[in-house]
């Protein structure tokens, strides 16, 4: 293989060339162009400068014969004219010493040095004129001088003119000759720059396009490898040889990038098949839009749950494919949308409860992110991952239902609670009536027979006492009589047989209400519960006991009812009836001047509710808390034992029913008494 030159070298050498050949241009012009300047020198300093010398000798000699005229005209001094020789005379003689010095200096032709010869000879008559010319001026002799202009001048004259012009013509000869040689000089170094310049510019051409070729030849074989490692074409040479250091190091680097393409071409198509099998085993849908929203790539999943096949989503707007409306119906601006905005800003959006579209046009309920995917600085788009929310959100529903129940069922069992807590107090309340009421009834009970007869004995003493005294009263003894009303006005007697009726009565009273009392702790502890439970007609129920009440509540409230057609219910009616008397003594007695009582009944499924609600004070909360509690009562001693709703408390309480109550101060209250149709569990059914 011949040795060959890098492109380098090619190009440094090329540089050489051009720089010799252009210091040879260089070189030859400076010196054509000082060979001209030299011959122009010579025509003007060495042909010009004696043809001047001559000129100014003629002018002179012109001059001499004007100034002679002068002096003998009259116009001019002797002495002056005298003096006007002598100078001209000097200045002929140094113009024509010019002349012959600088003639000499190219002088080579004899009929010139001749010439030069035969006019000296000439001027030594023109010196001998002068010298006469001036020793007749001295003299002041003017026919001398008019002889001399007339016979020597005119004879000298021509003579001298005619030499003159023959060595100007000669000098015009040599200015020709200085010009010519001029002209040819320059042309020849025209000739010379030309040819050199044209020789310069075929080298450096000839040069140039070699290298051209070279470089050409070399780029298309670098090509050529490059379409082979874009081919994918595993092993790459570019020939050159031994010296072209570039050419081998251009073929070992294409050779190392065609290995190393080939490498990461492999790790790509691993990396792409991972990615594949990624998207395609992703439950939830993904895909990627551009910068313009527009679809580059979706996964299986995505499709299966928006209902299009691949083909006819890439390369449309997501937005406007299947994310064009809000849930509730209203247009999904682009403007507020997340995913728009991520593919602008960069910045991750989310959202939870928007809705896709299918192809079919139905949509479902999902959860998005959508992200930026990075690219350098600049987001190329965003990748959107979300998944259908229509399960989770029914199961949130149904979670919610199950919440709102077990609230439900908490309250429930809160009041349950609260009435068991009640029934507890009751209960070992209960126990202790029953112990009281059945030690207090006897004693009652012998009273109230006691006083039967304790009354029959004093009406019997006071008759025996009125018998004495109408005894006494019939005797003659003044004295008996005075003793025996003496007796009768200090004792008081009449007051005391007033007084005694009205203690005995109060006593009764008295007696009656600790009966009544007992009775009520008899019911509260079940002493006497022994009553049937019976199918009752509880409307009926309710309006014999308004009844019953009516000249007492009349007097307070106006009455009114709100009837619905009420089932049977099992119960023990009497005792229910204690409890309406007591809602409605209540509600009576809450009145302070003049209200309403409304009396309702309702069936509610398996339970019927009755209702008093009065327009009367309310209460406060701590009343409403304590207000079934045994012997709570807010009024004035005497007038309520508060045991009333204590007893009604324990009466529903056994009938398995409860009561609710709405109460605020000055809002009024309703007592509800919440009663099973079927009567209480579990008992005599
Ligand atoms: N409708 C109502 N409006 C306002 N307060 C009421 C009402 N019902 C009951 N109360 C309050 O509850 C308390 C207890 O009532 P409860 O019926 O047990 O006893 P009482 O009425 O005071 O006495 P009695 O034993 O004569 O019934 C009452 O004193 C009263 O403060
Ligand atoms: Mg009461």
């Amino acid at each position: 293989m011949s040795r060959g030159l890098s492109i380098r070298r090619y190009l440094a050498l090329h540089v050489l060339l051009t720089g010799c050949v252009m210091l040879a241009l260089s070189l030859v012009f400076v010196f054509s162009q000082q060979h001209t300047d030299r011959a122009e020198r010579r025509i003007f300093e060495q042909e010009l400068a004696p043809a001047t010398a001559l000129r100014e000798v003629e002018r002179r000699l012109l001059s001499v014969h004007a100034h002679l005229q002068g002096v003998l005209l009259g116009t001019a001094s002797p002495a002056s004219v005298r003096e006007l020789l002598t100078t001209e005379g000097a200045q002929i003689r140094s113009g024509w010493e010019t002349f012959v010095r600088e003639h000499r200096n190219w002088l080579h032709d004899a009929d010139e040095a001749q010439q030069i010869a035969n006019f000296e000879n000439t001027l030594a008559a023109l010196w001998q004129f002068f010298e006469r010319a001036v020793a007749a001026t001295r003299a002041d002799d003017r026919d001398e001088l008019a002889r001399l202009l007339r016979n020597d001048w005119t004879t000298l004259q021509p003579m001298l003119s005619g030499k003159l012009r023959e060595l100007a013509t000669i000098q015009e000869h040599h200015i020709g000759q200085a010009r010519q040689e001029l002209i040819i000089s320059r042309h020849h170094s025209t000739i010379l720059v030309g040819s050199l310049l044209a020789a310069g510019v075929l080298l450096l051409g000839g040069f140039a396009i070699g290298l051209l070729r070279y470089v050409m030849r070399r780029i298309a074989m670098i090509e050529n490898a490059l379409d082979q490692v874009a081919a994918g074409t595993g092993d790459v040479a570019i020939p050159h040889r031994p010296g072209e250091t570039e050419m081998a190091r251009i073929a070992d680097a294409i050779r190392r990038t065609a290995a190393h393409l080939g490498e990461s071409h492999e790790s790509i198509t691993v990396l792409m098949r991972r990615q594949q099998t990624i998207l395609e085993s992703l439950a939830e849908g993904l895909y990627g839009v551009d910068t313009d929203g527009h679809i580059m790539f979706i996964n299986p999943a995505a499709l299966a749950m928006l209902g299009y096949a691949e083909h006819e989503v890439l390369g449309l707007s997501s937005h406007a494919l299947f994310h064009h409306h809000h849930a509730d119906g209203r247009p999904y601006a682009l403007a507020d949308c997340p995913i728009a905005a991520s593919r602008h800003t960069g910045r991750i959006g989310r959202r939870v409860g928007e809705v896709f579209f299918r192809k079919d046009g139905s949509s479902f309920p999902v959860e998005f992110t959508s992200g930026p995917m990075r690219d350098a600085d600049e987001p190329p788009g965003c990748v959107v991952v979300f998944r259908d929310i229509t399960e989770r959100l029914e199961q949130d529903r149904l979670l919610r239902d199950t919440i709102a129940e077990l609230q439900e069922t908490n309250t429930r069992l809160g009041a349950a609670q609260g009435q068991l807590l009640q029934a507890e107090k009751l209960a070992g309340l209960g126990q202790l009536a029953a112990g009281v009421a059945h030690e207090i009834n006897n004693p009652i009970a012998f009273i109230q027979s006691d006083i039967g007869a304790f009354e029959k004995y004093l009406r019997d003493i006071f008759t025996l006492i009125d018998g004495y005294e109408a005894l006494i009263h019939r005797q003659s003894d003044t004295g008996l009589r005075g003793a025996a009303t003496r007796l009768h006005d200090d004792a008081d007697l009449d007051f005391m047989r007033d007084d005694l009726h009205t203690l005995i009565a109060e006593s009764r009273d008295g007696l009656r209400r600790i009966a009544r009392i007992v009775a009520d702790l008899k019911d509260f502890s079940r002493v006497d519960d022994d009553q049937e439970l019976a199918e009752a007609d509880l409307v009926q129920g309710l309006e014999s006991t308004l009844n019953v009440m009516h000249a007492t509540i009349a007097e307070k409230a106006d009455v009114v009812r709100d009837y619905a057609p009420l089932p049977a219910v099992r119960c023990q009616a009497g005792q229910i009836h204690q409890v309406f008397v007591n809602l409605l003594l209540n509600a009576m007695h809450a009145i302070a001047d003049r209200g309403m009582i409304t009396v309702s009944a309702r069936q509610h499924g398996d339970e019927v509710c009755i209702e008093i609600r009065d327009t009367g004070r309310g209460m406060e909360a701590h009343e409403r808390q304590r207000m079934f509690d045994p012997f709570f009562t807010t009024k004035p001693v005497g007038q309520g034992t508060g045991l009333g709703l204590s007893v009604s408390y324990s009466i529903v309480h056994r009938h398995d029913g409860r009561f609710e109550v709405d109460s605020a101060p000055g809002r009024g209250t309703a007592v509800r008494v919440w009663l099973p149709v079927k009567g209480p569990a579990g008992v005599g059914a």
